[in-house]
């Protein structure tokens, strides 16, 4: 506990961020050093890595992140086997970045989600949201005997929020602009981005997760090519687009939902997937890529043009994400945003880090007793500190 307290008034920490996104690609692991807190914060950036998960991981997390599929006493089960991941996955980046466990003042775990159902259903007369992120933070804590942080997106939900995109803040702090309207896309499993007018007020920001990032095409690459991705979009590349089901598939209404709004696999992975190749199977794999591809990238330009455009026209858009390598998938976003420029985070945070990165400081802003959600992001009826302690 003296440690703890210590902990409080500490002005420049040593922290570890870990993330697990919809992908469930590997576990992304930062080991940053941070000044201060807030739109003051300075981040450096000391090791970054992706550590692969167990070959098959991948293949039964999904099962039982898909309701038909999936049994309770698994998840229990999973919720410390992903745990046990996470801690080494910090002690694998403590290592590679030359420092010791005891030298770390706190771990910020984001989780990997297995349920996100920012929706609200009624049960029992409430009206309920909920969201769902296993990798237990105790045994995480025990594990590598380092304070850790994690369970990051309840708070919001509590207060009325849909618990995502929490990245937002993190833009916010480090990519405000005096000079530029930017915006920061970040591709992942699904795809989010953060609206920055020049000089914006944190009620100022508007983000919201576009639709599907890779998911689509990851789950079709692994069906028709047993591949995890199309490296490079080499595949989409070779293929030609098919009208009828881009035109299907902008049909999803999630496109077409006014923000706040977040999603995930539940609307855009496996079922989603299997209607697509059910649906579609006379035609060419290639060409399937390729739609599916171009689809993530029309997707998020018809939320700018439908929802930000009509208000702010950006200057550039920043893109962070394994989307990134993802060639045929910039160039599509390129073609549509026209004079807009699309390019890569670059610098001090490279763009397969950012989202550790954000864990690692979200753990910082809730040790220094700052807010992190934000109301005109999630919809959430107040600011609140979000985060959960745990303690080794
Ligand atoms: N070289 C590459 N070429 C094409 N796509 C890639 C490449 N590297 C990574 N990706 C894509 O990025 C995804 C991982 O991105 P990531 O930002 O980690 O997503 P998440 O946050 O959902 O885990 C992979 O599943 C894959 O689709
Ligand atoms: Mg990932």
């Amino acid at each position: 506990m003296e440690a703890l307290k210590k902990l409080f008034s500490k002005k420049e920490k040593i922290v570890v961020g870990l993330m697990s996104g919809t992908s469930a690609d590997g576990i992304d692991a930062a080991l940053v050093e941070i000044k201060g807190s807030g739109l003051k914060s300075k981040i450096k950036l000391k090791a970054f890595e992706t550590y692969s998960y167990p070959k098959g991981y991948k293949t039964f997390l999904l099962k039982n992140s898909d309701n038909s599929n999936a049994k309770l006493e698994d998840i229990s089960r999973l919720d410390f086997l992903v745990a046990g991941f996470f801690a080494d996955a910090a002690k694998r980046i403590v290592r590679k970045g030359g420092l010791k466990l005891s030298q770390i003042d706190i771990i910020g775990s984001h989780g990997q989600t297995i349920q996100h159902l920012p929706l609200p259903v009624k049960i029992f007369g409430e009206k309920i949201r909920s969201t769902t992120q296993i990798g237990n933070i105790s045994a995480i804590a025990k594990l590598t005997g380092v304070t850790t942080i994690g369970d990051f997106r309840s708070g919001d939900v509590a207060v009325g929020g849909t618990g995502a995109p929490l990245v937002p803040i993190f833009d916010y702090y480090q990519f405000l602009s005096s000079k530029k309207k930017r915006a920061l896309l970040n591709i992942g499993g699904i795809a989010n981005i953060t609206i920055l007018p020049k000089n914006c007020t944190i009620n100022q920001v508007k983000a919201f997760d576009t639709g599907p990032g890779n998911m689509i095409i990851d789950g079709l690459m692994k069906i028709f090519f047993d591949k995890p991705f199309d490296k490079n979009g080499n595949i989409a590349a070779s293929g030609k687009i098919i009208p009828s089901l881009l035109s299907s598939l902008m049909m999803q209404p999630y496109i077409w939902l006014s923000p706040p709004k977040s999603t995930g696999r539940e609307t855009f992975g496996e079922e989603l997937i299997k209607t697509i190749h059910k649906a579609f199977k006379k035609e060419l794999k290639e060409d399937i890529i390729a739609t599916v591809t171009e689809f993530t990238a029309l997707s998020i330009y018809l939320s700018y043009l439908e929802f930000i455009q009509p208000k702010i026209k950006l200057d550039e858009i920043i893109v962070s994400g394994g989307g990134v390598h993802n060639k045929y998938l910039m160039e599509a976003l390129q073609r549509y945003f026209g004079k807009t420029k699309v390019k890569p985070i670059d610098g001090k945070i490279p763009a397969d880090a950012k989202e550790a990165v954000c864990f690692a400081m979200l753990a910082n802003e809730l040790i220094s007793g700052n807010p992190t959600n934000m109301p005109s992001v999630t919809g959430a009826k107040k600011r609140t500190l979000l985060g959960t302690i745990a303690l080794p």
